[in-house]
């Protein structure tokens, strides 16, 4: 258990593109709007959460870079300035960086899109979390409409190498890209939409995994 106060969510997968910063920053301004003080980590060199940042202007979640090695530190001081959700997000094709994501959360996402190569890429997360033995669950991403074959061949694939299956997936919407191209998310841009109803979902999902650890 790391030796914070704040809730510790790490984002990670070592695929690219599989939806990492998406849902750092969609989980982080929930979190906001439900009255934490939240905070993204951004330790991808990439920063594309703190350009996300950039476009978005003053308003919560605020984002910090942060290079892995420093993250311990930079949580800490989150905290030390009134800090009490820190979403982590993470680099593609980078162990170190993941490795210290992990050890510093209290629970971990790892988003992936339901497709072979993308989930052969959950082995080396997989190991991750089972060494730190960090509650860990794989969020289903950019699911197509209708697709509940595949949908289902993926919630096998990801529990045959031991990991757990978040129950809300998300599915492929314009609204997510087309939100945070501008510096929102989608329940800002959309809310009424089904992109804002999954994240709703997901956030309530969450709440309730993050008072099981306590
Ligand atoms: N559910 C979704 N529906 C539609 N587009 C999505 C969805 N999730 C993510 N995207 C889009 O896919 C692209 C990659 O997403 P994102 O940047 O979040 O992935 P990442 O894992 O952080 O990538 P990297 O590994 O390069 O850091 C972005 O353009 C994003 O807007
Ligand atoms: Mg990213």
């Amino acid at each position: 258990m790391p030796a914070t106060t704040a809730k510790v969510i790490a984002i990670a997968s070592q695929k690219g593109g599989s939806g990492k910063t998406t849902l750092a920053v969609h989980i982080a301004t929930k979190a906001a709007q439900a009255g934490f003080e939240s905070c993204v980590v951004d330790t991808d060199p990439q920063a594309t959460a703190a350009s996300w940042s950039d476009w978005r202007g003053d308003f919560l979640p605020v984002v910090v870079t942060s290079p892995p090695a420093r993250l311990a530190r930079t949580i800490t001081s989150a905290q030390k300035n009134g800090v009490d959700f820190v979403v982590i997000d993470t680099p593609p094709h980078a162990d170190a960086a993941a490795r210290e994501a992990i050890k510093a959360a209290d629970l971990v996402l790892i988003p992936t899109k339901p497709r072979a190569f993308d989930l052969a890429a959950l082995e080396p997360v997989a190991d991750l979390v089972t060494y730190a033995n960090t509650p860990a669950f794989v969020v289903l991403n950019s699911v197509p409409a209708g697709a509940t074959v595949l949908a289902g061949e993926a919630q096998e694939a990801a529990k045959d190498i031991g990991l757990k299956i978040c129950p809300v997936q998300l599915g492929d919407r314009a609204a997510f890209h087309r939100s945070s191209a501008k510096g929102e998310t989608a329940s800002e841009s959309e809310p009424d939409g089904k992109a804002a109803k999954e994240i709703d979902k997901l956030w309530k999902w969450l709440s309730k995994e993050l008072k099981k650890i306590g």
